[in-house]
């Protein structure tokens, strides 16, 4: 009887100073909600040893004389947090990729459809009124970026050299048999903002990067007054080759090309697309309209990202008092992205 008695004093005296435990490290209201919970947010499987909750086969009446287990539980904090709170859950998932604030965010509607997209094979026949030709990349080929399996910066960079190796002995359609270069990108995989132009140039196609040329001279004056860097924002092209004789890329070319910009904006997500000159619009949305009725008015990319359109800088080095639209539709980009214009002078 008064071994019983002890015992259960043992056990009752253990869960008392279990709890107390519990309570400093996590500094919980309340107990725990359950025993597993308690047995966890004292580290059962701490190299301290055995559980330090009391049971009854284990410890007995003989715990009252043992040694306290020690405070420390051997691991990092989030051990300590209460099991709900705990960041180690699901160790093998992958960071969270950077999110953005929404009051800056420009107008987004389909916000959470914008992975879902990302994750489809790119579609065509809304790109083009021509009748569409085979994707150009493979639905196994092209990155994804799903809402299940978010992609790091670290991610996004990998995929998007992957891309770039991909686009580089790209075959799909007759452009390639006049190009030195295909011509993927320059900048920066994490911007917030993307220009898309319609096609690599004569300089572009020598070099290998977009807007290398006197139109991308221009273009960097443009990125410079809105206060990026050269490098600090993305740019790309409808077509990643060079049409002979610079003109206008075809619709099927456009077609053919377009699954490679669909998964760079996939990857990248920019809040917003700064289409530069009507085939840029076209290759982005499938619009036949004029630039001049298109710029300054918003448009959606795949109902998600929105789209500035404006006058492409080639046009701007023919009729240089466009400049003043071309600024403006810029200035109205910046205000969408809760940022002010750095004074020009
Ligand atoms: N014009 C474009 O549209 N893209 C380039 O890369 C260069 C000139």
């Amino acid at each position: 009887m008064v071994e019983a008695l002890r015992e259960e004093l043992a056990d009752l005296t253990a869960s008392v100073r279990a709890f107390l435990e519990w309570h400093a490290a996590t500094g919980a209201d309340g107990l725990p909600g359950h025993p597993s919970a308690l047995h966890e947010a004292l580290g059962a499987s701490s190299p301290d040893g055995g559980p330090p909750a009391p049971r009854r086969a284990e410890r007995g009446f003989a715990g009252l004389d043992a040694p306290s287990p020690p405070a420390s539980r051997g691991g990092s904090d989030a051990a300590f947090a209460p099991p709900a709170q705990r960041s180690d859950a699901g160790g093998a998932s992958p960071p969270q990729p950077e999110r953005r604030s929404a009051a800056a965010s420009p107008p987004q509607p389909e916000q959470r459809s914008a992975e879902a997209q990302a994750a489809r094979p790119p579609v065509q026949a809304q790109r083009s009124p021509e009748p569409s030709p085979r994707p150009a990349v493979s639905a196994a080929s092209a990155p994804r970026a799903t809402a299940a399996q978010p992609v790091t910066p670290e991610e996004r960079v990998t995929r998007l050299a992957l891309l770039a190796e991909e686009v580089r002995t790209c075959q799909k359609c007759p452009l390639h048999e006049g190009r030195t270069h295909a011509v993927f990108s320059r900048g920066s995989p994490l911007s917030e903002i993307v220009f898309v132009g319609e096609g690599p140039g004569a300089e572009e196609d020598l070099q290998g990067e977009p807007f290398v040329g006197p139109a991308g001279q221009l273009l960097d004056k443009m990125i410079a007054a809105m206060g990026y860097p050269r490098d600090g924002v993305y740019i790309c092209n409808i077509v990643k080759c060079r049409p002979p004789q610079n003109r206008k890329p075809e619709p099927a070319e456009m077609a053919t090309c377009s699954p490679y910009l669909a998964s760079q904006l996939a990857l990248i997500k920019p809040k917003v697309i700064v289409a530069l000159g009507a085939t840029a619009v076209q290759g982005l949305i499938g619009t036949t309209e004029g630039i001049t009725k298109l710029r300054g008015t918003w448009k959606l990319y795949k109902g998600t990202i929105p789209i500035m359109p404006t006058f492409h800088p080639a046009y701007l080095l023919r009729q240089p008092s466009a400049k003043r639209e071309v600024w403006s539709d810029l200035k109205e980009v910046m205000r969408h992205l809760g940022k002010s214009a750095p004074d020009r002078g």
